[in-house]
């Protein structure tokens, strides 16, 4: 357990209230999302002390200076140890670059340099031209939003080597380009990277250059702390530039007065699996939470079965929903059919319960059968991101198809249904503690996709359809039952 002290913070409030009158239109545009003094402080706690080291920090996306000033805080009160430290701060707004020069005018003793314009065109200028002096820190908290993929950023990027799909990825490239060896970067970032399908390149591009030592989460399983979606959703790293891979520290905290922060080690090939195509950063749960990764070894290809995401999509089939079942029709499957076993067809709710069966519609239908489906967005009342659910023919006795929307995956066999006792094993599983944990650790978000169930570990086939088999006899399958008998299947 690590403690860190709490700062003076009456200066970062004085500009926090300045910040706070900016035109909302133009925050929500640049992403103008200021760091609050204690999540400042505990970044820039965060850098290693490295004495008679010259330092040149850089600070892109620098607001009102919250970052760089911490940073030059801690070196000021006689931390870090540095001989000499020049801080170059970029910020495109002008307004806030107003503020951000009465910041760094408080830390005499630094150099201070203020960039105006956009991080993007003017670092990937100098990357390109050769035009710069390296940094040996950066600490960040850049901007947050989409870059398409034929816009001015995306094609700067590209022109060094550089393939992102969101500023802040970029911002966090760039910082790792412009860094010396055994540069250290803290950066102040939201989830979605560790294992979004879009943030390969971006993942690869970090993990290829630098080292993980630190990732800190916000995290709690108190019910108040999940509307906080703005912490819960971020995760502040630290990654060293050309480091030998190493232990990762991991530090947990409630919220960002870091009062009950709890941090332990991992070894790096806990956070990023050895041989993973897809690069996915695995961030262990608390750590008094945590259990070793999923002991089966199968895949879902070994156990012959397939997941895809539910080929319903409602809006583009519109005209041929309907609310309640006709005669010819076929029924459609949401996640509101599914709370606690299927409840079909629900008269008098929102959505419909059939879909016409047509030549339109035919090729989105799966014969009626035996599956396991998943929701792709569990409720806040649910304990379990990962919820699934017996599809079981019966329930659909005249149906010859069954239509499964868009915000289910479905787990089957080349598109139809699975043999009774592997679509029970198959759910028992899923709705397990372990694989629920093992969910948490790569994923920030509460949306469960296809690719995430495809990249679980499963039992073997023969294990899953005895846990079926076992399942479909039980009167009720509590969490404490599923999991005592997934404790007692032999890894
Ligand atoms: C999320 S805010 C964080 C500000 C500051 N780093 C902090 O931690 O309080 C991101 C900042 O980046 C600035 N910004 C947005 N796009 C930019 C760009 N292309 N180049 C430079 N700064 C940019 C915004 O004006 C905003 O001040």
């Amino acid at each position: 357990m690590t403690t860190h002290p709490k700062p003076h913070l009456q200066a970062e409030a004085t500009h926090l209230t300045a910040v706070s009158r900016l035109d909302p239109a133009r925050k929500a545009a640049l992403g103008q999302f200021m760091t609050s003094p204690e999540i400042a402080h505990f970044m820039a706690s965060l850098f290693p002390e490295t004495p008679e080291v010259a330092c040149r920090v850089l600070d892109a996306g620098a607001g009102a200076g919250a970052l760089s000033g911490a940073f030059l805080e801690r070196w000021q009160r006689g931390g870090l140890g540095f001989t000499s430290v020049e801080a170059v701060a970029y910020e495109i707004d002008e307004t806030l670059r107003g503020h951000l020069a009465g910041r760094l005018q408080t830390y005499p003793a630094a150099k201070t340099q203020i960039r105006a314009g956009d991080f993007i065109e003017l670092a990937t200028q100098d990357l390109l031209w050769d035009t710069f002096q390296p940094f040996t820190h950066a600490i960040l908290n850049p901007p947050y939003r989409k870059i398409g993929s034929q816009s001015p950023h995306r094609l700067m990027l590209r022109q060094i080597g550089i393939e992102t799909v969101n500023l802040y990825s970029a911002f966090v490239a760039l910082a790792i380009a412009l860094m010396a060896p055994g540069g250290q970067i803290v950066a102040l970032i939201p989830r979605s990277f560790c294992n979004g399908p879009y943030y390969r390149p971006f993942r690869e591009f970090l993990l290829s250059r630098t080292a993980i030592r630190h990732l800190h989460l916000f995290e709690s399983r108190r019910q108040a702390f999940k509307d906080d979606a703005v912490l819960q959703e971020n995760i502040i790293l630290r990654l060293e530039k050309g480091g030998q891979l190493g232990p990762v520290t991991v530090s947990t905290s409630t919220d960002s007065t870091f009062a009950d922060l709890v941090s332990a080690e991992y070894a790096p090939e806990q956070i990023v699996f050895p041989g993973d195509a897809e690069s996915f950063i695995h961030v262990p749960a608390t750590p008094e939470l945590h259990t070793p990764t999923l002991p089966w070894a199968a895949t879902l290809a070994d156990i012959g079965v397939q997941v895809s995401t539910g080929p319903v999509v409602d809006f583009r089939l519109r005209e041929h929903l309907r609310k309640m079942p006709q005669t010819d029709t076929v029924p459609l499957l949401y996640p509101a059919h599914l709370a606690g076993g299927v409840s079909w067809p629900l008269a008098g709710g929102r959505k419909p319960n059939a879909i016409v069966r047509n030549q339109d519609t035919e090729k989105w239908l799966y014969p009626t059968g035996f599956y396991c489906v998943v929701k792709r967005l569990s409720s806040k009342e649910e304990p379990r991101r990962v919820v699934a659910t017996v599809i079981d023919p019966a329930a659909f006795p005249q149906a010859e198809k069954l239509g499964f929307e868009n915000h289910l995956n479905v787990l089957h066999d080349s598109k139809h249904g699975l043999p009774e006792a592997l679509a029970h094993g198959l759910a028992a599983y899923l709705n397990s503690t372990g694989v629920d944990q093992a969910f948490r650790r790569f994923s920030g978000h509460t949306q469960v996709n296809a690719t995430d169930l495809k990249n679980l570990s499963y039992p073997s086939r023969t294990q899953l359809l005895t846990l079926g088999e076992w399942a479909m006899g039980q009167p009720s399958l509590t969490q404490s039952v599923i999991d005592g008998q997934i404790a007692e299947l032999k890894t």
